[in-house]
């Protein structure tokens, strides 16, 4: 979509606001499905917790996609967006055996990753089929905090613990349909990936009733001009080869699952705010946004790069400014960044807004979560309401400090 089309939408629906761009979406699932169009049977899960909105659910359904889910929420948003329980994977880490139980019981697929509780979930519950997320110990994300398949993280079972899975399936007769892995976000090599997968491939061999593997995600998108990304075409044709090969060994057509988050949404984000202040210091020239890492954390999470773009006027000379927000703490969104000149009032778009950025948002300094706009159709239509002060104040519970009244004791 045009930055003109965005400036209508700052205008029209104010700021701050997320605007998400529904071609671009379907864009990138049809350009992973066609990537990987050689494999008999495969299945995309959505990553509900990239963007939760409940309209870019269903149009993930109406695209043919499952969902993968990380909390009961995430399983009860799914089931409210219309997706049937066999669409839904259950991926989570260091939840109660409880939470997996329910989701269990709404029928969702089981994915586990802690021996412990696969053999209470398998004592308890041997018939319902279970996934088991390994750890492959293969650095593939490209920042610590994303980084999940290495030695020290807490996610998966290690694969030097398969003897461990094997006893406890032999013990409780319970049924694994599925392996899994997810080695962090940002890959930036394929071969590391593939090779990550060998390891996956290895320990898939060791069960025998398996109906699908699933490769997780951590597809990389470009951040800037020149940026690297995950080349999805090549990894889809050497990973597609490799997969119907093990097939062909493994004596059956498995699924082929993925559960990309990034890739599908984070590129048709964008985040429109309006410049309160420009403020000269002695050493920089700050445009100061109507926003915070309230509502887009990432840069100070993880240092990610969103490009700061003025839609409100693309043609000016370009300057140095530092876009900063109005939370009490340091909240930079971009250090000394070349921007068209800057007026108070200007709209300044942050680009690949998509993922990660309204699912983090938060209430702090009490400021109301932004809405959300969805562009359908060369049409924008409004997915969430600003929030209201109703809303800052909804769940709290006011206590009554007023002073008691005296009660008079008779004697
Ligand atoms: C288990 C799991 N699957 C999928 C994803 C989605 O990853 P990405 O957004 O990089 O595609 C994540 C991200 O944290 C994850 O933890």
């Amino acid at each position: 979509m045009l930055d003109s089309q965005l400036l209508k939408i700052a205008e029209d629906f104010g700021s701050p606001v997320y605007v998400y761009d529904a071609e671009k979406i379907e864009f990138q699932y049809h350009r992973l499905t066609n990537a990987f169009k050689n494999v008999k049977k495969l299945k995309l899960n959505y990553a509900v917790k990239a963007l939760s909105n409940i309209s870019i659910l269903k149009l993930f359904k109406s695209l043919g996609s499952g969902i993968d889910t990380v909390s009961i929420q995430e399983v009860q948003l799914g089931l409210a967006a219309g997706f049937s329980p066999d669409q839904i994977i259950f991926t989570p880490n260091g939840v109660s055996l409880l939470e997996i139980e329910q989701a269990a019981k709404l029928g969702v697929k089981i994915n586990i990753d802690n021996l412990s509780i696969l053999e209470q979930f398998g004592t308890k519950h041997p018939n319902i089929p279970v996934c088991i997320r390994i750890n492959p110990h293969v650095m593939a994300g490209g920042n610590a905090n994303i980084s999940v398949g290495h030695i020290d993280s807490k996610f998966g079972i290690s694969i030097h613990q398969i003897p461990h899975i094997l006893r406890i399936v032999e013990n409780t007769k319970m049924h694994i349909n599925g392996i899994h892995m997810h080695t962090g976000s940002d890959i930036l090599d394929i071969e590391v990936f593939l090779y990550a997968s060998e390891i996956l491939f290895e320990t898939a061999k060791q069960f025998k009733g398996l109906d699908f593997i699933d490769f997780g995600s951590g597809f990389k998108v470009p951040y800037k001009a020149g940026d690297i990304e995950t080349n999805i075409e090549e990894l889809g044709e050497k990973l597609t080869a490799r997969f119907n090969e093990f097939c062909k060994e493994y004596g059956k057509d498995l699924t082929l699952a993925f559960e990309p988050g990034k890739f599908l949404v984070s590129e048709s984000g964008s985040f429109l705010t309006h410049v309160n202040a420009v403020k000269q210091t002695t050493s920089t020239v700050f445009a100061q946004v109507d926003s915070g890492f309230n509502h887009l954390i990432r840069p100070m999470l993880y240092g990610s790069h969103h490009d700061i773009v003025n839609i409100s006027n693309p043609n000016g000379r370009e300057r140095f400014y530092t876009v900063v927000g109005y939370i009490c703490e340091t909240d930079t969104f971009g250090n000394n960044r070349r921007i068209n000149e800057i007026t108070e009032g200007d709209v300044l778009c942050f680009r690949n807004a998509g993922a990660y950025c309204f699912s983090m948002a938060s209430n702090y300094n009490s400021r109301f979560k932004p809405a959300e706009v969805l562009w359908h159709n060369n049409e924008a239509k409004l997915i969430r309401k600003r929030e209201t002060f109703e809303d800052i104040l909804k769940n709290q519970v006011e206590v009554d400090f007023s002073p008691k009244k005296k009660v008079a004791v008779s004697k």
